[in-house]
C-alpha cells in the first residue's frame, strides 16, 4: 500500500479524524491510505475484521495513526458500536467516507431473489443510513466536518440484471441531498461519489467477457482504478471543497455522457 500519493496538498488533512467503511479492501482502502497521506488519522471498519487490521497495520508502519474495528454496516447495534469507538480511539470524528457495499448476484428484476434483494438494500442503502445516524452527532461534537457517501454510476443510471444494487445507490443519492440539507447550517457537508466500474475486488467474479464488455461503457477505454476514486473523495472531504454540498460527483471515464 502507498501512503505518499498526493497531489501537493500535503498534510491538508493533519488533524482531521477520518472513518472509511469498508477500508480493507478496493476504494475504501486506497480512500484511507489518501487520507493519511494527507494526515489524517484514520479509522478502517470492515467486517472483514482480519483485513481492516492488516491495512491499518500498513498504515501505522508508515507512520500514520490507525485504528482498525470490526463493523457490519447491516446491523445498527454495530454501527452505533464501531462509530463511537472509532471516535473514541481517534479523539473525535471530522470526516466519514460510508464506502462499505456488495454487488448482489445478477438477475432480472422479475426473477430476483428476494433474499439478495434484501442483503443488498440492507448493506447499500440501510448501512449508509445507519452510518450517517450515528456519524452525525459525533461530527457536530467536534465542531463540524465533511461525508463522502459512495454510490455509483448507477446512482442515476439504471443497469439490467442489478436491480436491488441500482435501486440501493439511487436511495443513497436521494439520502446524500437529505442529509446535507439539514446539516449545510451546522458546519457539515454531505457529497456522494458516482464511480464508473472501478478495478476492484467487487468485481472479481467477473469472467474475462464479462470484464471487456464492462469496458467498452467507458469511453476512455478502461476500467477506474480505486486510487482515482479516492483523489475524488479526499478532494470532496477537503477545504478545497468548501462550497460543494449535497450534490453527486461522476468518476467514470466518460460513461455517463452518452
Ligand atoms: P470491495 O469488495 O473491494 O470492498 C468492499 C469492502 O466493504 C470490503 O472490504 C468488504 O469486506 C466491506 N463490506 C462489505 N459488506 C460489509 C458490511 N456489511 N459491513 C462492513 N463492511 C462490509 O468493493 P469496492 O469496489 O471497493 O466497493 C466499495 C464501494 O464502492 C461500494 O459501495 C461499491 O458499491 C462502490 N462502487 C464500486 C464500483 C466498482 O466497480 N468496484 C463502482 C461504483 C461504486
Amino acid at each position: 500500500m502507498t501512503t505518499t500519493q498526493n497531489t501537493g496538498h500535503a498534510q491538508e488533512f493533519t488533524g482531521r479524524n477520518a472513518l472509511v467503511t469498508g477500508g480493507a479492501s478496493g476504494i475504501g482502502l486506497a480512500v484511507a491510505a489518501r487520507l493519511a497521506a494527507g494526515g489524517a488519522a484514520v479509522a478502517i471498519a470492515d467486517y472483514n475484521e482480519e483485513a481492516a487490521h492488516k491495512a491499518a497495520a500498513d498504515l501505522a508502519a508508515g507512520g500514520v495513526r490507525a485504528t482498525a474495528l470490526r463493523m457490519d454496516v447491516t446491523d445498527p447495534e454495530s454501527v452505533r458500536a464501531g462509530t463511537e469507538a472509532a471516535a473514541e480511539a481517534l479523539g473525535g470524528l471530522h470526516l466519514a467516507v460510508n464506502n462499505a457495499g456488495i454487488s448482489g448476484e445478477a438477475a432480472p428484476t422479475g426473477e430476483y431473489p428476494v433474499e439478495v434483494w434484501r442483503r443488498v438494500l440492507a448493506t447499500n442503502l440501510d448501512g449508509v443510513f445507519y452510518s450517517l445516524r450515528y456519524e452525525l452527532p459525533l461530527i457536530l461534537a467536534a465542531g463540524g466536518g465533511a461525508v463522502v457517501n459512495m454510490a455509483s454510476i448507477l446512482g442515476t443510471n439504471g443497469f439490467a440484471g442489478a436491480p436491488a444494487y441500482v435501486a440501493a445507490k439511487h436511495g443513497v443519492v436521494g439520502l446524500t441531498k437529505t442529509a446535507a440539507l439539514e446539516y449545510a447550517g451546522q458546519g457539515v457537508r454531505i457529497n456522494a461519489a458516482g464511480p464508473g466500474f472501478i478495478d476492484t475486488p467487487l468485481l472479481s467474479g467477473m469472467d474475462r467477457a464479462a470484464h471487456d464488455a464492462l469496458v467498452t461503457l467507458h469511453p476512455q477505454g478502461r476500467l477506474g482504478r480505486a486510487e482515482e476514486v479516492a483523489e475524488l473523495t479526499a478532494f470532496l472531504l477537503s477545504h478545497r471543497a468548501s462550497f460543494i454540498n449535497g450534490s453527486y460527483h461522476l468518476i467514470d471515464g466518460g460513461y455517463s455522457a452518452r
